[in-house]
């Protein structure tokens, strides 16, 4: 089935804040992680069955260091300080992806700065 896009703007949101203000973002806006270790944003996400699902981060990081987060399913953790590298800009968008168990039916996706740069700036996540 075609993904399911899930915006940022619309997750849960801890100390993080929603913004606009950076062209190319999808939706309303997107999430600017405050920078520091611990900040996330959780998605709630719908899955039609049990089993591996690509999850496709769409993100930007305007500057040259790495933004890792570690991305949690039904609150364990699935994927360890999945990277986010530089984009070249703010305003350039790219994907990560990686791929984890969903239960079928309702599923959290929690993605957890790991370092006190904080996350990059993300917009949406479609699985
Ligand atoms: C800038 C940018 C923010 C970004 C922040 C950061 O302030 O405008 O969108 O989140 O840098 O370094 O995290
Ligand atoms: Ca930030
Ligand atoms: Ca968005």
């Amino acid at each position: 089935a075609a993904p399911v896009q899930y915006q940022a703007e619309n997750a849960t949101v801890s100390n993080g804040l929603v913004e606009s203000n950076h062209s190319g973002f999808t939706g309303t806006g997107f999430v600017n992680y405050d920078n520091e270790v611990g900040s996330y944003v959780e998605f709630t996400v719908s899955s039609p069955s049990a089993g591996p699902a690509t999850l496709t981060f769409r993100f930007a990081n305007g500057t040259t260091a790495n933004r890792p987060m570690d991305i949690a399913v039904n609150g364990s953790l699935a994927a360890d300080e999945l990277s986010f590298p530089g984009t070249g800009a703010w305003t350039s968008w790219q994907t990560r992806t990686t791929t984890v168990n969903l239960n079928a039916g309702t599923n959290t996706i929690k993605a957890t700065a790991t370092t006190s740069n904080g996350g990059p700036n993300v917009d949406r996540l479609d699985v």
